[in-house]
C-alpha cells in the first residue's frame, strides 16, 4: 500500500493548541501587559514608526530587542539589498502551490526560518496570497493561485513552516491586491460574497490554520477605504471575526493618515524614520483625536510579536529549540521539481529513454541566462544560480549537448552583469572619496543606512558605477541608465552621454527602481578586448524625504545579431540532434512587482524559434520559465511542455532531473492556462477614474470558463507525472471523501486527488463546481493507496450578504474524485 500526505483541512484545526502552549500564552501576555504598563506615551507612538527601512526601536529599559522585518516569500533578503549578503533563493510561489503540497510549504517555511535567524532578521514579509483574478497582474508569480483553498492550505503550511522556527510572517497584501496598475491609490471594487468567498479566504484559512504573527495590509482600497484605514476589514473582520492576534503592518509607505490609520487598527507604520505615526502619533493622542487606548492595543500587539520572537526579556519566546537544520541547496531543488508542471508529453516523450543514447540540442536565451526569479522586493541574491545548460551539461555525457541562443528575448537593455567588474565609488562635493563597495551588477540600490563605509546621504554628492566591461560578442553594444536625476556616461574613456532623467507619468514613489531603462550610447566592441565604463550620478538633497534611498542603474544590451539567423542556427542544430530542449521565458520587463503585463505574448521572436525547431526536430521540448501564463499558438506541435515557473537557485539542476528521469515532474496547475489572453476572465486592470470593479463576481479562474464554456488551453489542476493511476473507489459522506487509486505505471509517482463539489439543481446563485479538498498520495508501480480527505464545512457554505452570515447550502452535491477540473475520475452523490 502506498502512503497518502497528511490530508489538509482548510478550517480550523491546522495547528493543535496544547496545555502548554495556553499557559506560555499566559505567561507572555502577562509580560506584555507589564512592559506596557512601564512606556509612556511618546515611548508607545516611537514604537509604532520603523526606526529605518527595516527595523523598529529597542527599549532597553524594558528589555526590549529591535524588530527586523525582512523579503520575503521565496528567501530572506536582510536588511542589505546586495549579493555580498546572499540568501538561499527557492522557487517562486506559484510554483510552490504547483506543488499542492502544504506539507513541503511547510519545509519552505522552516528553511526561511533558518535564514532569518542567520540573518538576524525576526519577521519574514510573506507569504503573498491575494488571488491570481487575472494572468495581467505583474506579481501572479509571487501569488499562489486563481482558487481560494489551495491558496489558504499552501499559505498556511508556509506560515506554520516560518514560525516552527521561531521567526514571524505577515500575511499580504491585506486584500484585494491583484494587480499593480495604480496599486498606491486604486479603490477596488468588490461585492461581499466575492470578498468573502474568495479574497478574504486565504487569510482566513491562514488565520485559522496557522495563527499568523503578522498581517501586511495593502496600499490600495477596497469600497472606498483605504487598507491601512479599513476598520471595517481589519477591527471587525480580522481581528474580531477571526481572532487575529498578530500585528498589523502598512505595506511600505502605505500608512498616510495618522489618525485614520491607527483608529483603522493599523499598529505599525513602515518604512521610518519619518512616518505618521512616532511624535505625530503622541500629538494626536495629546489633541484629543485619538484616545490613548488605541495606541496601547497597537503597542500590545508590538509586544506580542516581539515576545513570540524572543525579544522581550521575562516572556518565553514561541520556539525554544528550531527545527532540525535544512540544506537549501537540496531543498531548492526537490522543490522546483516537485512545481515543474508537465503539461504535454505526447508519445511519452519524457523522461529521456535511459537506455538510448542520445545528444540534445539546447536553444533560448533563458537556457543560458536563466530566470530564477520575479522582480521587485521578492528579490533575493543566491549564491549561485544553476541554468538549464549548467544543469544539462553536468547531468549529460561529454559532447552530448549542444546550444544556440535561437531567440533573445531582452531587448532593452538590463542591469550590466555578464562579462562587467564593477564597484562603486562615493565621493563628496571636493572629489574626495568617501567610500566604496564592490557591486554584482550595474543595478545600486541602497536603502536607509545601508551605505558604504564611510558615505552618509549628508556629505555624498556622487557616486561612480565603475570598471571594465570584457564583451562576450564582437558587435554594437548599447549602454543605458535607469534611476531619476543626473549622470554622466562614460565608455572607453570617453563621455557618452550626459543629461537629466525626471520623473516619468506614474507617479509611483518606486519609479527609480521600476521605471524604464533608457537606451544612452551605442558603440562597437569586440570580443574578449576589455573597455573601462563608468556612469556618475549626483546625488540629490534628501533631507526633506520620508525615506533616504539610492536606486539607479548602469544598464547593458550585447549587440542585437540577426534574428533569422539566429533561428536558423537553433533549427539547424536541432535537426542534427535527437531531442531538441528550447527555453522560452518572460523577462523582467514583463512580469515584475510595480507594473502589470499588457499581453500574454512570449517576448521577441521565441513563437518562431519554438516552431522552427520544432518543424526540424518531432521530439521538441519546450521548457516554459516564466512566473505566469504565456499564450503557447505552438502547443499542439511540439512533443512536450514542462512549466518551470521561476524555479529558483537550482532550477537547471532540477530541470536535468525532470528531463533524464531521475525524478518525476510533480505539479499541477494552480491556475488555469488560457489558449489566449482574451479567453481569461478578467482582462481589465487599468482602473477607470481610480476605480477597479470586480464586475464578475465570484467568476474568476476555472469557476468562469466553466460558466462561460470556454476551454482553456491546460485546465486548473492538470499536470502529467511519469507514471499512471486508476482511481477504483470513491465513498463520501457529509465531512468525508474516502478514495482508493493504484498506480498502474511501471514507475513509482505521486498523484493529487483533487475532490470538487458541483450541486445538482442549484437553488442559490454559485459556480458550477469548485475545489473542496484535495490531498497527494505516493505508490510503487502496482501499488493501491486510499486516502480520506476531510470535506471543511466551508465548502458547502456561502456568505450569505442579507444575514451577514455564512450559511450551509443543502440539497444533492455530486462529489468528484478527480486528476483535474476537467478529469473526473470517480464521482458520488451526496444529499445535505
Ligand atoms: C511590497 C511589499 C514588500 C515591501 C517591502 C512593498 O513595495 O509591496 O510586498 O514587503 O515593499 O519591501
Amino acid at each position: 500500500m502506498g502512503a497518502p500526505d497528511a490530508p489538509h483541512r482548510t478550517q480550523r484545526g491546522g495547528t493543535a493548541v496544547t496545555d502548554a502552549d495556553q499557559s506560555r500564552d499566559r505567561i507572555r501576555e502577562d509580560a506584555v501587559e507589564t512592559a506596557l504598563g512601564k512606556l509612556d506615551l511618546d515611548t508607545k507612538t516611537r514604537l509604532l514608526a520603523g526606526q529605518d527601512m527595516w527595523s523598529l526601536p529597542a527599549l532597553p529599559g524594558i528589555g526590549l530587542g529591535s524588530l527586523v522585518m525582512s523579503d520575503g516569500p521565496i528567501g530572506v533578503r536582510g536588511v542589505r539589498w546586495s549579493a555580498d549578503d546572499p540568501s538561499v533563493a527557492l522557487p517562486s510561489p506559484s510554483a510552490l502551490a504547483a506543488s499542492w503540497d502544504p506539507g513541503l510549504a511547510r519545509r519552505a517555511g522552516r528553511l526561511l526560518a533558518q535564514e532569518a535567524r542567520r540573518k538576524g532578521v525576526h519577521v519574514v514579509l510573506a507569504p503573498t496570497v491575494n488571488l491570481h483574478r487575472t494572468p495581467l497582474g505583474g506579481r501572479h508569480f509571487e501569488c499562489y493561485s486563481e482558487d481560494p483553498c489551495l491558496t489558504g492550505a499552501i499559505g498556511a503550511g508556509y506560515v506554520n513552516g516560518v514560525q516552527d522556527g521561531g521567526v514571524g510572517t505577515t500575511v499580504k497584501h491585506f486584500v484585494a491586491n491583484d494587480a499593480e496598475t495604480e496599486r498606491f491609490t486604486v479603490d477596488c471594487v468588490i461585492a461581499p460574497r466575492p470578498l468573502r468567498e474568495l479574497y478574504l479566504a486565504p487569510f482566513e484559512a491562514i488565520v485559522a490554520g496557522a495563527r499568523p504573527w503578522g498581517v501586511m495590509t495593502s496600499y490600495n482600497r477596497v469600497n472606498g477605504t483605504s487598507m491601512t484605514e479599513n476598520q471595517y476589514l481589519v477591527n471587525e473582520v480580522l481581528r474580531g471575526e477571526w481572532g487575529f492576534d498578530g500585528y498589523n503592518v502598512s505595506d511600505w509607505m502605505a500608512a498616510r493618515s495618522t489618525t485614520a490609520d491607527i483608529l483603522g487598527g493599523l499598529d505599525v507604520a513602515m518604512p521610518g524614520p519619518q512616518t505618521v505615526y512616532g511624535p505625530a502619533l503622541a500629538a494626536a493622542v495629546r489633541a484629543g483625536e485619538v484616545p490613548e487606548a488605541a495606541v496601547d492595543g497597537a503597542v500590545r500587539n508590538v509586544l506580542r510579536l516581539a515576545a513570540r520572537a524572543g525579544l522581550l526579556d521575562g516572556a518565553p519566546a514561541a520556539v525554544s529549540e528550531p527545527p532540525a537544520e535544512l540544506d537549501g541547496q537540496a531543498l531548492a531543488r526537490e522543490l522546483a521539481v516537485r512545481g515543474f508542471v508537465l503539461v504535454r508529453n505526447a508519445g511519452g516523450a519524457l523522461p529521456f529513454d535511459p537506455a538510448a543514447p542520445r545528444s540534445v540540442a539546447l536553444s533560448g536565451a533563458a537556457a543560458r541566462d536563466a530566470r530564477v526569479l520575479g522582480g521587485g522586493s521578492a528579490t533575493v541574491f543566491p549564491e549561485r544560480v544553476v541554468s538549464p545548460l549548467d544543469g544539462l551539461t553536468a547531468a549529460l555525457p561529454e559532447g552530448a549537448l549542444s546550444y544556440s541562443v535561437g531567440a533573445d528575448p531582452s531587448e532593452e537593455p538590463v542591469p550590466a552583469d555578464k562579462g562587467f567588474e564593477l564597484r562603486a565609488v562615493c565621493r563628496d562635493a571636493s572629489g574626495t572619496v568617501l567610500g566604496e563597495g564592490g557591486l554584482p551588477s550595474g543595478q545600486v540600490q541602497w536603502i536607509g543606512d545601508d551605505l558604504p563605509e564611510g558615505a552618509t546621504y549628508e556629505t555624498m554628492a556622487s557616486i561612480e558605477v565603475t570598471g571594465t566591461f570584457v564583451p562576450r560578442e564582437s558587435g554594437e553594444h548599447t549602454f543605458g541608465t535607469r534611476g531619476l536625476g543626473a549622470f554622466t556616461l562614460a565608455v572607453g574613456g570617453r563621455t557618452r552621454w550626459e543629461g537629466v532623467q525626471e520623473m516619468g507619468g506614474e507617479a509611483d514613489p518606486f519609479e527609480a527602481f521600476f521605471g524604464a531603462p533608457r537606451e544612452r550610447a551605442r558603440l562597437f566592441l569586440t570580443e574578449g578586448e576589455p573597455v573601462e565604463v563608468s556612469l556618475t550620478y549626483q546625488v540629490p538633497d534628501m533631507s526633506a524625504l520620508p525615506l533616504k534611498a539610492i536606486m539607479f542603474s548602469l544598464l547593458h544590451l550585447g549587440p542585437r545579431l540577426d534574428p533569422d539567423e539566429l533561428i536558423a542556427q537553433a533549427a539547424r542544430a536541432a535537426r542534427e540532434a535527437d531531442t531538441a530542449v528550447v527555453v522560452v521565458a518572460t523577462t523582467d520587463r514583463v512580469e515584475s512587482e510595480g507594473y502589470d503585463r499588457r499581453d500574454l505574448t512570449l517576448p521577441g521572436r521565441q513563437d518562431d524559434l519554438v516552431r522552427a525547431v520544432a518543424a526540424a526536430n518531432p521530439n521538441t521540448v519546450v521548457v516554459v520559465n516564466a512566473g505566469s501564463p504565456v499564450e503557447m499558438p505552438w502547443r499542439e506541435d511540439v512533443a512536450a511542455i514542462l512549466l518551470t515557473w521561476f524555479p529558483g537557485q537550482e532550477g537547471g539542476a532540477a530541470l536535468a532531473d525532470v528531463l533524464l528521469g531521475h525524478a518525476e515532474p510533480g505539479g499541477r496547475l494552480p491556475t488555469t492556462w488560457p489558449a489566449a489572453l482574451a479567453d481569461a476572465p478578467v482582462t481589465e486592470v487599468i482602473p477607470t477614474d481610480g476605480r477597479l470593479e470586480y464586475e464578475e463576481g465570484l467568476f474568476i479562474g476555472y469557476r468562469a470558463y466553466e460558466k462561460h464554456g470556454v476551454t482553456p488551453a491546460y485546465p486548473f489542476g492538470h499536470g502529467l507525472g511519469y507514471t499512471d493511476w486508476a482511481y477504483e473507489s470513491l465513498e463520501v459522506t457529509a465531512d468525508t471523501a474516502r478514495v482508493r487509486l493504484t498506480n498502474t505505471g511501471t514507475r513509482p509517482g505521486r498523484e493529487v486527488v483533487q475532490i470538487y463539489l458541483a450541486p445538482v439543481a442549484d437553488a442559490v446563485p454559485r459556480p458550477a463546481s469548485w475545489l473542496a479538498a484535495f490531498a497527494g498520495v505516493a505508490a510503487g508501480p502496482g501499488e493501491s493507496v486510499e486516502v480520506r480527505i476531510p470535506l471543511p464545512a466551508r465548502a458547502f457554505e456561502i456568505w450569505d450578504e442579507t444575514a451577514h452570515g455564512w450559511r450551509r447550502i443543502g440539497g444533492t452535491y455530486e462529489v468528484r474524485a478527480s486528476h483535474s477540473h476537467a478529469d473526473t475520475r470517480l464521482s458520488a452523490t451526496l444529499d445535505l
